[in-house]
Parts: C-alpha cells; structure tokens; sequence
C-alpha cells in the first residue's frame, strides 16, 4: 500500500512540474506582448494576460475551461468576468468540501459546467454582445496557482443585400453585423461607403457604387466576415436614356389620353348635328321630342308626294288607255 502512495504521489509531482514549465514557457512568450498592452490600459482595468482569443457567435452556447489540472488536484477554482464598465463579477467553487460562491454576479446565463474528472467550466448560453470582455480562470492547487484567460469576441453575421439604384448604380449592404463586415466589387467601380453603428454594438456596413462604363453589365459584390462570406450578383439597369425615355412617354401618356377623349367627344357632337339634320324618321328614346317637328312635317307632306305620284301615274294610265282606244278604233 505504501509503495502505491508513493507511485501515485510521484505522478502528481511529474504533472505539476510539466504544467509549471509550459505555463514558463507561455509567459516568456506573451511577456513582450503583456508589456506592451498594459502599458495602453490604466490601472482601474483587468489584468492582462490575453493569453486565447475567443470568438463566439451571438445566441449559441460557449464553455470556457480552466487549465487541464487533474480535479482532484485542486483545491479551489476561481473565475473573474471583466465585462464593459461593471465592477467584476467572481466566482468560485471549493472541491472539498464542494461549495461555491459569487460576488457581483447577476447574469443568470453563466453557469458552471460540471464535467467528470475535470474542473468545472464556465458555461455561458446563450452568448450576448453584452458578454464580450475578459474572462480568468485561477487554479489554485497546493503547488501553486495556474491561470488561462479568454478574450471574449462576440460575433453577429450581417444580414447581406444586394439592389439596383437610380442611373446604372447599385447599393450592397451588410446589416448589423458585428464587427463590421468588409464590402468588396467586381469590376470595380465609383464607391461610397457608409456606416451606421447601431446601440446594441453591431454596425451596418453599406457600400453605393456607380458604373459609367457602358459596357458593364453584371456587378458582383463580395462580403467579407469573421463568420463567413458572402457574394451576390446583380445585372444593372442598361442606362439612363432608356429611364429618361420611359419617364417622359409616363408624363406625356395622361395628356394623350385627355386628347384621344376629347376628339372622340367632338367627332360625337359633329356626328350628332349631322344625324339630326339628315334623320327623317322619328326615333325612340331622349332625341323623340326633338325630332317631333320634323317628324309631323314629314307626315303632312308625305299624301302631297303620294297625290303628286297618283296623279302622274294615273295621267300615264290614260294616255295608254287613250292609245288603245286610238288602235281600236
Ligand atoms: C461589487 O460591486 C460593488 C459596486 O457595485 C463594489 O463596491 C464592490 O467592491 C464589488 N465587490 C467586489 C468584491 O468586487
Ligand atoms: C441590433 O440593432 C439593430 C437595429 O435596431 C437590429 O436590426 C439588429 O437585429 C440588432 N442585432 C442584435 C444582435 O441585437
Ligand atoms: C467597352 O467597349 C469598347 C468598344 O465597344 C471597348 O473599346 C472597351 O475596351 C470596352 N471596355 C471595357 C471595360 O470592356
Ligand atoms: C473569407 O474570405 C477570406 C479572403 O478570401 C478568407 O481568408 C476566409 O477564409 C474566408 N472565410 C470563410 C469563412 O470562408
């Protein structure tokens, strides 16, 4: 029993000591770099020890680890949480006996993530914005304390649309994403960029351009971001003439169609004078009180045009009844 105490006791020692030269060996490394940006920070923030970047994608799960120490070789695991402006929020959790405890912590989305054999993590679901900062792991073990740090970087993918504008122009836009996105065009052409930074820590990136070269007629625009990339396609518009043409037949069309009504208008009130003046016959309907005068005159003169007609048919009747009687006779 003894000797597997020792063998055991030995192991410890054999990890501890590894663990002491690879934290040496990260230290003189970021030294130069740890230098170089506490210098840029006032005393009031965090340590710095950025010794991992960390980017992680808004609304997904995130878990932070502490240094790989066997569990059972630690006595108490700390967390300290730098984020914006708010005194910094510390948790810890003592393995024997198991307890844990926070000071200034109120984000009931970070939690610890027990792991067997492992020290607990720090598990944050789902990630904010308001959540990038700087995050410190200290293990304390009874050799020494061993520290890991996260840069915290939350990333929110833009939302990319590609639309024609006015005169062979075309806008690309890359909305609330964070940080902003990077707009690039294919052929290249006459650009303005601009950007908008919303409240909640994302930005609108937007980029108009304009292609005087005729000869250009599909445009590509590229987005680039941390959480992906993007390219969209657009045929622009074939020229101004054509819009100009279209715009002056849309303003002219209204008065053609003013004109077209009133020629018909007029040729109706002409073909009406005309109807009236040549119509002999009554008509049924609005025009049948007008047309009553011509109407009666028609009537009274109509047995003066049959008397007439008799008259003369009857003469020619009796001329030929006359001849016959003249060869009779
Ligand atoms: C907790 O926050 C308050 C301010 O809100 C501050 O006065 C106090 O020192 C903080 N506690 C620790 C342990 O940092
Ligand atoms: C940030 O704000 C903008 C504008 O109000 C909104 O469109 C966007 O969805 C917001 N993004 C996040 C991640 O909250
Ligand atoms: C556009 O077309 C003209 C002739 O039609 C040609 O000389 C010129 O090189 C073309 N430009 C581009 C960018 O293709
Ligand atoms: C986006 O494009 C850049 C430049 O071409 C490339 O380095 C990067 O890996 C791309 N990212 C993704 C997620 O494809």
């Amino acid at each position: 029993m003894p000797c597997s105490w020792r063998t055991s006791d030995l192991q410890l020692l054999l990890m501890l000591t590894v663990f002491l030269v690879a934290e040496c060996i990260s230290a003189s490394s970021n030294s130069t770099q740890q230098l170089v940006s506490s210098r840029n920070r006032n005393s009031s923030q965090p340590p710095v020890e950025v010794d991992i970047s960390l980017p992680v994608l808004v609304d997904t799960k995130a878990v932070l680890s502490c240094p790989p120490i066997l569990s059972t070789n630690v006595l108490i695991t700390t967390w300290e949480i730098f984020v914006g402006d708010k005194p910094p929020c510390i948790r810890t959790h003592r393995r024997d006996p198991n307890k844990i405890s926070k000071i200034n912590c109120t984000d009931e989305r970070m939690t610890w993530l027990y792991r067997p054999d492992q020290i607990p993590a720090l598990q944050i679901d789902p990630v904010a914005i308001t959540h990038e900062g700087y995050y410190r792991c200290t293990v304390a073990t009874p050799i020494g304390n061993f520290h890991h740090g996260y840069q915290l970087q939350v990333l929110v993918a833009p939302e990319v649309t590609l639309f024609q504008s006015e005169h062979r122009s075309a806008v690309c836009k890359a909305v609330s994403g964070r940080p902003a996105a990077r707009i690039s065009w294919t052929p290249e052409g006459d650009c303005v960029p601009a950007y908008e930074y919303w409240s909640n820590g994302t930005v609108t990136v937007q980029s108009m351009c304009h292609w005087a070269d005729g000869n250009v007629s599909i445009v590509s625009c590229s987005v680039f971001h941390e959480t992906g990339n993007w390219s969209r396609s657009i045929e622009l518009n074939p020229g101004a003439k054509t819009s100009k043409t279209l715009i002056i037949l849309y303003s002219i069309l209204p008065i053609i169609i003013v004109v077209i009504m009133g020629f018909v208008w007029l040729l109706k009130i002409i073909g009406c004078r005309k109807y009236k003046l040549k119509k002999t016959e009554p008509t049924p309907g609005v025009e049948e009180d007008e047309m009553q005068p011509y109407a009666s005159y028609t009537e009274k003169n109509n047995p003066l045009y049959d008397t007439t007609n008799r008259v003369k048919t009857s003469q020619v009747l009796q001329n030929e009844v006359d001849g016959m009687n003249i060869h009779t006779l």
